[in-house]
């Protein structure tokens, strides 16, 4: 799986968390930035992100902002794009199975790096369950023809 990773500064120091986790084990991936804590803005890094998903560079994305509520309103107004906001497993793990979220985003003030690093695992671990959950989610992709 081809993963990419970004955040505004609200998220950047849990993104660096993230990164040392997914290092640990094993899994590849790219960092879109931002690479420092400066003030950024959130739709900048969620547009580059969502953008190299839905043209096929990446397969899936993880953003993160200081709630992961705007960095994601952001990445889901590209075509394609379905990001989920999780701060929980259960949200993680359905995102996967009934939406085929590609885009998981978290909030670095709203979570801390345990709950964040397994959240992050069953995202990534997770498959899409198909079936009548395809149909509802080709609607989606339909909305903004
Ligand atoms: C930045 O201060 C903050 O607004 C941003 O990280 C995010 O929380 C927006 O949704």
């Amino acid at each position: 799986m081809k993963l990419v990773l970004g955040a505004d500064h609200g998220g950047f120091e849990l993104k660096e968390n993230i990164k040392e986790y997914l290092k640990e084990e094993g899994i590849e991936f790219t960092d879109y930035g931002t690479l420092t804590g400066d003030r950024c803005d959130y739709p900048d890094v969620a547009k580059k992100v969502a953008e190299a998903i839905a043209d096929g560079t990446f397969d899936r994305g993880i953003l993160f902002c200081g709630t992961g509520i705007g960095i994601g309103i952001a990445a889901n107004k590209v075509h394609g794009i379905r990001a989920a906001l999780c701060h929980d497993t259960f949200s993680a793990e359905f995102c996967r199975r009934h939406n085929d979220a590609n885009i998981l985003t978290m909030g670095g003030r709203v979570i801390g790096p345990g709950l964040a690093r397994e959240v992050v695992r069953i995202f990534l671990s997770t498959g899409f369950d198909g079936g009548r959950h395809a149909e509802r989610v080709a609607k989606i992709a339909d909305m903004d023809k």
